[in-house]
């Protein structure tokens, strides 16, 4: 519990989100992959890492972030400039579990899963970017298989992490196989995205399924 409330504190010196000890401990992910177990395409994995953001990735965050190809399919818009990159670093550090994935330590994309709240604490939502520039080397999985390891042992009442992808994002719900998602259903006209109202796919992982 510690660990969360420390990453928490590192850009905004206070805490956002606090995690209660849950009544309910599921068993998480027998495989829990360390992270040279964790394969990758045509890469060493352990040039790979996740991280809490910092203001000095602003630069590198603002080269994914003003991708137009990269934001198609994400909820918020195309960023232009330094100072809209760090207002997202400030904003996506307020949250623990959105960490910068990191290519030899320079930030490259991230993955977040947001835990909701109350009743629904054992639920969270996961989402992810990699910038265009190292698209298709098998970063994405890797670092959300590095997120899914971590994520049960931190946030032990997590029990489902759910991704919602819409169905033309053909790339990412094979990211989501790979790890071991299973697709639950077609969500017809689920939610708006660029102004469209979109059919998304939703995929599940259970803390007792195992990470592929
Ligand atoms: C989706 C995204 C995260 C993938 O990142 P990545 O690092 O290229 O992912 P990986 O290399 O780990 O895996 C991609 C897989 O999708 C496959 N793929 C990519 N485009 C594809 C397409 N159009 N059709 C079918 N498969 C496709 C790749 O071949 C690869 O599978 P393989 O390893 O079996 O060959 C990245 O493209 C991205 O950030 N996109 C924009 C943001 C986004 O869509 N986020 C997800 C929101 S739900």
């Amino acid at each position: 519990m510690a660990s969360v409330k420390i990453i928490d504190l590192v850009l905004r010196g206070k805490a956002t989100h606090s995690y209660d000890p849950p009544l309910y401990m599921p068993t998480y992910s027998k495989l829990c992959l360390e992270p040279s177990q964790i394969s990758c395409n045509s890469m060493n994995s352990s040039r790979i890492s996740l991280r809490p953001f910092k203001l000095s990735d602003a630069n590198d965050f603002l080269k994914w972030a003003s991708d137009d190809k990269v934001t198609r399919y994400l909820r918020w818009n195309t960023i232009t400039s330094r100072e809209e990159a760090l207002t997202y670093i400030e904003k996506l550090a307020t949250h623990p579990w959105r960490q910068s994935i990191c290519l030899d330590d320079q930030s490259i994309g991230y993955v977040s899963v947001k835990p909701e709240q109350g009743d629904d604490m054992c639920r969270a939502h996961v989402s992810y970017v990699v910038s265009a520039e190292y698209c298709g080397q098998g970063i994405a999985t890797v670092a959300l298989r590095m997120a899914m390891c971590r994520v049960f042992r931190e946030l032990p009442c997590l029990v489902r992490i759910e991704a919602l992808v819409e169905v033309e994002n053909k790339g990412s719900q094979r990211v989501l196989e790979k790890v071991g998602f299973l697709k639950e259903g077609l969500l017809r006209k689920y939610g708006y995205c660029k102004g469209e109202i979109r059919d998304m796919f939703i995929y599940s992982f259970l803390s007792t399924d195992k990470i592929m």
